[in-house]
């Protein structure tokens, strides 16, 4: 018991730093300079089916899927090559945007 509460209190006290991680202005001007846009929808709503969307997703998913994509696990995956150019900070930056928008 006492180690799950410290395990809770910590996870607490990173919280702030996970949501003040990345700036989500900055990752508004990415999303539209990378084209994040034309396939995951204005501010990451798409309905298209095709595409899932981003808006509300938790901002570390969002990073460890980019990490993923970089991997290049799956080799024809379309997402490897939008995923490339991107630096830690940029994702972050991307993962605050989507994050904070509605669903
Ligand atoms: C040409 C269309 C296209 C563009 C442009 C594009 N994506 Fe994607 N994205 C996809 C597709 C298709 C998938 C689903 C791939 C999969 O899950 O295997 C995807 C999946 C993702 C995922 C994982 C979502 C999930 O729920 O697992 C993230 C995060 C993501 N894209 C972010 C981005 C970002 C950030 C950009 C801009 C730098 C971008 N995408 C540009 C088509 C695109």
């Amino acid at each position: 018991m006492p180690a799950l509460r410290l395990h809770l209190l910590v996870c607490l006290m990173l919280l702030p730093l996970v949501s003040i991680a990345g700036d989500s202005e900055r990752g508004r001007e990415l999303a539209w300079q990378y084209r994040c846009m034309t396939c995951h929808g204005v501010e990451g709503r798409t309905k298209d089916p095709r595409y899932p969307r981003l808006a509300g997703q938790q901002p570390l998913y969002i990073i460890d899927r980019l990490e993923y994509f970089q991997a290049e696990i799956e080799p024809f995956n379309e997402m490897n090559g939008h995923a490339r150019p991107l630096t830690a900070e940029m994702k972050r930056d991307l993962a605050a945007y989507f994050s904070e928008q509605r669903l």
